[in-house]
């Protein structure tokens, strides 16, 4: 049979080029294909994203990728994929990396004859739980969204209404991680070693600051932290022995997951949700992920935390293609990038 609607997802918002086909069903997602070209070697050796180079590399990939996503897509005689829309991320995100996907999304839609929605990139982690969900999540919910260019609380009324509660003043909570990686000579991204490192040392062994972590509101700022790690290593010297390595790797991811997790608690207790939904690369933390559980678990009553499985808490396309089911389209392909689109403002055509 088929699905209620098959849904091709393009992502290029900034060093993965992903294309996927999920399909919407009853309330439940299926994934049928999920393609990631990952540029994290290319930018290894910059410690970091150079938009220049990103965007030679999403021109050079964006077709092979978006082939793949498609086989096993049947075909009409004319050789159009079976798809009912194309979902693409429109922003947040770098100008560069954003316009290859979206041209390539209008132009197929435009070619193949099919709706084009614009996506929110937040909006893709927001949702990321859900791909794998037996049912749709109750709401109103609360998202806290932890990726390397976003840390927001952000409350869900109903699944495309948004209202953000608060978010970081300076460094993203995976910023945070990629910039300690940096300084600590560690290899970009900073999440995935910190985090490795941080299972063989000692949480407690150093004091770091917890920032805002009682302030009343819901905003957060991790750069006086990153600085704290910088006095400590000019103080001490650069961790030599690996253990050192370990236990600062573990104090200051001790320091992140403790502010994530205080303030969700409190955000959901005041809001009052049925649901917190965990969403972005740093979702991928296993402190994080344990942690919020745990606490949600001891202090709010019948909240269900949901948490993308691994393969989906960094930028893939399969959360882009759900976002996408949740909004109309406007049958024109108006819409433009926009780097700076923030969650809670309309959706653009
Ligand atoms: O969502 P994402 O793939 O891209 C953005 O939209 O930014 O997130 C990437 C971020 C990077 O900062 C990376 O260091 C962080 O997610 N990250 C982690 C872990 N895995 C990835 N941070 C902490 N622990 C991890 N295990
Ligand atoms: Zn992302």
């Amino acid at each position: 049979m088929r699905p209620i609607m098959r849904i091709l997802g393009i992502e290029t918002s900034c060093d993965e080029t992903a294309a996927a086909v999920v399909e919407a069903d009853g309330g439940r997602f299926s994934v049928r294909t999920n393609i990631i070209a990952s540029q994290a070697a290319l930018h290894a050796k910059t410690q970091g994203v150079v938009p220049e180079v990103a965007a030679r590399e999403h021109v050079s990939v964006i077709t092979s990728v978006i082939d793949r996503a498609l086989e096993g897509t049947p075909r009409t005689p004319e050789g159009i994929p079976e798809i009912d829309r194309i979902a693409v991320t429109a922003g947040p995100g770098l100008m560069t990396s954003l316009t290859i996907g979206v041209e390539t999304a209008k132009t197929l839609a435009s070619v193949w004859r099919k709706p084009l929605v614009s996506v929110n990139h937040i909006e893709g982690h927001l949702v990321s739980s859900q791909l794998t969900t037996e049912m749709f999540s109750s709401l109103p919910a609360l998202a806290l969204i932890v990726s390397g260019g976003h840390t927001e609380l952000v409350r869900i009324r109903a699944w495309g209404q948004y209202e953000k509660l608060g978010a970081t003043r300076d460094d993203a909570a995976g910023e945070a991680f990629d910039k300690v990686a940096k300084l600590l000579g560690l290899e970009y991204p900073g999440g995935p070693i910190i985090s490795q490192h941080a299972t063989r040392g000692n949480a407690s062994a150093i004091s770091f600051p917890r920032s805002m972590i009682t302030s009343d509101d819901f905003d957060f700022s991790f750069s006086g932290l990153k600085t704290a790690v910088l006095y400590h290593t000019q103080k001490h010297g650069l961790p030599a022995r690996e253990q050192e390595l370990d236990d600062l790797c573990a104090s200051f991811q001790q320091a992140v997951v403790d502010v994530l997790v205080a303030k969700t608690i409190r955000a959901a207790k005041t809001t009052q949700v049925r649901t917190i939904l965990l969403g972005g690369g740093v979702s991928a933390n296993c402190c994080l992920r344990e942690r919020l559980q745990i606490a949600a678990r001891e202090e709010l009553k019948n909240v269900v935390v949901m948490i993308p499985e691994l393969s989906y808490t960094t930028d893939n396309a399969a959360m882009i293609a759900a976002a996408g089911f949740f909004h109309e389209s406007s049958g024109s392909f108006t819409f433009r990038p926009n780097p700076q689109w923030a969650i809670e403002d309309p959706f653009e055509h």
